[in-house]
C-alpha cells in the first residue's frame, strides 16, 4: 500500500500519479489533499508521513510546488527519510542508499512524464542492504532520538 499526499500545487500532478499506479495495478490510499483550493503542506505531509510510520502504508509519495517544502515538513516524523527528487539517478540512489521510504515530487519543477519515471524507479528499487549504509541510516536514525523528533 503506498501512501499518497500533495498540497494544493502538488495535486495535479498526483492526479497524473494515481491514474499510473491506477495502470501498474499499485494500491494506495490518499491522505488529501482533495482539489486545488489553497492548502498548507505540512498538514498532508503529516498525515501521509504518520501513515508510513506507522507501517499502515509501506511507502509515500508526497507533491507540492517544489516537493521542498513536503519533503522538510515529512522529514519532522520519526522514522521518515523523505527525499526531493527531480532526476533519475537520485530516485533510484534513495532507495539503494538511504532507504528512503518516502519520494517528494515539484510539480512545478518537472513534468508528468518525468515524475512517473521516477516513480517508478522508486517503487520498484530495493534497499542495497550494504553494510556501510545501514550504518549511515542508522547515524540518521540516532540524530531522530538525540534531537528528540
Ligand atoms: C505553494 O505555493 C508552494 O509554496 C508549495 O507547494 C511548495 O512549493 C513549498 O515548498
Amino acid at each position: 500500500m503506498i501512501a499518497l499526499g500533495s498540497d494544493h500545487a502538488g495535486y495535479p500532478l498526483k492526479m497524473e500519479i494515481i491514474k499510473h499506479l491506477e495502470a501498474r495495478n499499485i494500491e494506495f490510499r490518499d491522505y488529501g489533499c482533495y482539489s486545488d483550493e489553497s492548502c498548507d503542506y505540512a498538514v498532508f505531509a503529516e498525515k501521509t508521513a504518520k501513515a508510513v510510520a506507522d507501517g499502515e502504508c509501506e511507502k509515500g509519495l508526497l507533491f507540492c510546488g517544489t516537493g521542498v517544502g513536503i519533503s522538510i515538513a515529512a522529514n519532522k516524523v520519526k522514522g521518515i527519510r523523505a527525499a526531493c527528487c527531480s532526476d533519475e539517478f537520485s530516485a533510484e540512489a534513495t532507495r539503494l542508499h538511504n532507504d528512503a521510504n518516502i519520494l517528494c515530487l515539484g510539480a512545478r519543477v518537472i513534468n508528468p512524464e518525468k515524475a512517473v519515471k521516477l516513480v517508478d524507479l522508486f517503487l520498484d528499487t530495493a534497499f542495497s542492504g550494504d553494510e556501510r549504509h545501514i550504518r549511515r541510516i542508522a547515524q540518521i536514525t540516532a540524530l531522530e532520538d538525540n534531537f528528540g523528533k
